[in-house]
């Protein structure tokens, strides 16, 4: 794709974006802009000054590297190592991926890229965003920017501009409007660099397993030794199995909103450890725990088509906030809602969330991926 080519016509969208990229790159500011994936905290990739800002602003992690967005090939081509090649996958990835929530990482040009951005590592994550606003952002500051998720470090990332409101009001210059987010998830993350050419997906998001498989399948048909999609699963609390390969923000505590979030294991596992509780004996005995005598407000966010909406009508003395997610056959739509559901029902005054799983499908993955960090607990119910 000609991916500079200008897309935004409104004169009143080319002056937001004007003063934004003033603010960029004039003034080294931080400025909020939507992705397709979630919207982004943004600063200048290449200047060390700007991009502690959004260390700061977030309260992150200085372990934590931040993705760099560019939005053209000759953007990409400028960060990375001179006379660097392109790895095959990663052209086959590009071509059907990009712009898009994919992000690669790349061998770190120190000359060029700041070791803040990278947090130490040697290799430097990119994506192009497929958004007009943020593609038109970057084109118009004539930079790459950094841009982590907009939110204050460990919350869920925002998709909507209310959350960024709620979230980081007055600790940004400038928010651009871009409404709500298609993806809802962020970008996943890629690492194509090790000798064997195989693909590690280190970060499930908005594009998934089985879209990578699928044109790697295509691209390589004629080929013996395809690059295969190499996935690590998290166990549920097994914090352990962090230590596999993952990306470094994996590892924080994370997407949780201000109340306790329980994971609710209704699918059929094949492990069979925990044994089943009732829906209606769980419940009750939360409200056992309760202190006061107020009514529990509890959030639920499940499958549209889920059976704990019918459960939910026969357990009276509770107040029930209810989030439908989408229907379980459309994991994207389900994807699309998840932090938009936490981010709500935490507005609503929720004393506490329940959320259902989903299988760890297409989106699924993804979805489970950040359900478990939101979730501090979780626990098997029985449907009466
Ligand atoms: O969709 C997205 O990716 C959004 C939008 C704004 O583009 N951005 C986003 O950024 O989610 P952030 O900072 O919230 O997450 C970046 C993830 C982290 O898990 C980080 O550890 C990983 O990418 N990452 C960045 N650079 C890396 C590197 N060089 N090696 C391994 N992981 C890296
Ligand atoms: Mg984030």
């Amino acid at each position: 794709p000609s991916s500079d080519e200008p897309q935004i016509t409104s004169e009143e969208t080319l002056e937001a974006l004007k003063i934004a990229s003033h603010r960029l790159v004039d003034l080294a500011q931080t400025v909020v802009f939507p992705t397709e994936t979630v919207y982004g905290l943004g600063a200048l990739a290449l200047d060390a000054t700007a991009a502690a800002k959004i260390f700061a602003t977030k309260g992150r992690p200085p372990d934590n590297p931040l993705i760099v967005h560019v939005s053209s090939f000759n953007m990409l081509r400028s960060l990375l190592p001179p006379g660097y090649i392109i790895p095959k996958a990663y052209e086959a990835l590009m071509k059907h991926f990009w712009p898009g929530a994919l992000t690669l990482l790349f061998p770190r040009n120190p000359d060029i890229i700041p070791t803040i951005i990278t947090a130490g590592q040697s290799s430097v994550a990119i994506r192009m965003p497929s958004h007009p606003v943020a593609r038109a952002l970057i084109a118009t500051a004539r930079a790459p920017l950094a841009a982590p998720s907009a939110n204050t470090s460990g919350k869920p990332s925002p998709t909507r501009l209310d959350h960024v409101h709620r979230d980081l009001d007055g600790k940004v210059s400038l928010i651009l409007d871009g409404g709500a987010c298609g993806v809802g998830l962020e970008s996943t993350v890629v690492d194509g660099l090790h000798a064997d050419g195989n693909i590690r997906v280190l970060r499930p998001g908005g594009i998934t397993v089985e879209d990578l498989q699928r044109v790697l399948r295509e691209e390589f048909h004629d080929i013996a030794n395809k690059p295969k999609v190499l996935v690590h699963k998290r166990d549920y609390a097994d914090e352990q199995l962090e230590s596999a390969p993952t990306t470094p923000g994996m590892k924080y505590r994370h997407y949780s909103p201000s109340v306790p979030v329980t994971l609710l294991l209704t699918l059929p596992s094949l492990s069979g450890s925990q044994p089943a509780v009732k829906f209606s004996d769980y419940i009750f005995s939360l409200q056992k725990q309760q202190v006061n005598t107020e009514n529990l407000k509890i959030g639920i966010l499940a499958p549209t088509d889920s059976n704990l909406w019918n459960e939910i009508e026969t357990i009276n003395d509770v107040e029930w906030f209810r989030f439908p997610l989408g229907r379980l056959a459309e994991p994207s739509v389900i994807a699309q809602n998840l932090f938009d559901g936490l981010l709500s029902l935490e507005r609503d005054g929720v004393h506490l969330m329940l959320i259902e799983e989903v299988v760890e499908e297409r989106e699924g993955l993804a979805i489970m991926n950040r359900v478990q960090k939101a979730a501090s607990d979780s626990i098997r119910i029985a449907m009466s």
